[in-house]
């Protein structure tokens, strides 16, 4: 069977086509101009995947690949997308409204038009890209603005209540707090980050293996609900901060739980020896590190699927130097390390 391996984030797209896209998409289903018009930015993450919700470490980038959202006050909320036909995605759009006019902003009834090159379900923050611009946009509106914290937690409530995902923070961090051409190291409990500047020998492509997910599906939320669970039975409010010297404590869990469990402290601390090996320049043990996250991600997070481990075994035997799916899993991309 052939693998598909559309890279998909090697050339930067512009900014400007998609905010025209969007403006143009506003005039055509509202006849008449857009007020404002506001982007984010979908994200990659390079190591850290099933760790932020349990406090651990995650270590995302931004993409060159944008949402842009153009609106207009109206007379009741709606919201055209120029991709979808399917309406799901507006439980998105409506709950970041609602987020923000309960935390006290005016916010008019709006019309928004949405234009995006971030593919949906593909583990690259379709999502998170969506609530930022949408968030970006009603408060440019107003002439109101939030702190890239505040947004960043605003949004994440949004997908909990209006989408209903319990999706941790790091997507929206990396949205509200992403710089071009670097990573951010995010400690998840205690919502402190650092910039981590990559080595310029080192190459990134992102592989799309066109199945798609949707998080709203239920594998995510079971994820979450068993590193819960494992938690609790160690006594940890956070299962990534259960110290070194008590994971010997995983191997009486139950085998499932144990099996998450590992996955979380061990991937919650590859994020630190991935940020030591790119401040060494050591890409031969980012490498490592990338394969070694997938191998987990696959056999103890079971979040991995058959045409996602193809791909890494494709580029494995390619002689890169590391390949690992990224976000959410149950399918969407591979990220690919190889040597400029
Ligand atoms: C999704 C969620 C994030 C994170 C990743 C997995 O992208 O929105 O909070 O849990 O999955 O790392």
């Amino acid at each position: 069977m052939a693998i598909p391996t559309r890279v998909i984030a090697s050339p930067a797209r512009g900014v400007e086509c998609v905010k025209k896209r969007a403006k143009r998409l506003h005039f055509t289903a509202f006849s008449r101009d857009a007020e404002q018009v506001a982007t984010a930015s979908g994200r990659v993450n390079l190591m850290g995947d099933h760790v932020d919700y349990a406090g651990g470490f995650v270590l995302p980038m931004a993409l060159s690949l944008h949402t842009a959202v153009a609106a207009s006050r109206a007379d009741h909320d709606c919201a055209v997308s120029e991709s979808s036909d399917d309406r799901a995605w507006t439980r998105y759009a409506f709950g970041v409204l609602a987020q923000l006019r309960d935390a006290g902003l005016s916010i008019p009834p709006l019309s928004l038009a949405v234009a995006s090159d971030v593919p949906v379900g593909a583990g690259l923050s379709s999502s998170a890209a969506l609530e930022v611009a949408v968030a970006r946009v009603a408060l440019a509106v107003v002439g109101a603005a939030l702190e890239p914290r505040a947004l960043a937690l605003l949004c994440q409530r949004a997908e909990h209540i209006g989408a209903g995902v319990p999706c941790g923070i790091m997507d929206q961090w990396c949205v509200t707090h992403a710089q071009p051409h670097q990573s951010i190291m995010l400690d998840c409990a205690r919502l402190t980050s650092t910039l981590i500047t990559l080595p310029p020998t080192l190459v990134i492509d992102i592989v799309d293996s066109d199945e798609r997910h949707a998080l709203r599906d239920g594998g995510y939320a079971a994820r979450r609900a068993d590193v819960e669970a494992a938690a609790r039975a160690l006594r940890v409010p956070l299962l990534a901060q259960l110290p070194r010297a008590r994971w010997h404590e995983i191997d009486a869990l139950a085998p499932q739980l144990a099996r998450r469990a590992r996955h979380v402290v061990h991937e919650s601390a590859r994020v630190h020896e991935m940020c030591a090996a790119l401040a060494a320049n050591d890409l031969a043990r980012v490498g490592a590190l990338f394969f070694e996250s997938h191998q987990s991600l696959r056999d103890d997070f079971d979040v991995s699927t058959h045409a996602l481990d193809a791909i890494v075994e494709r580029a494995r035997s390619e002689g890169v130097l590391g390949a690992r799916m990224t976000g959410g899993g149950f399918g969407g991309c591979v990220i690919i390390v190889r040597r400029a």
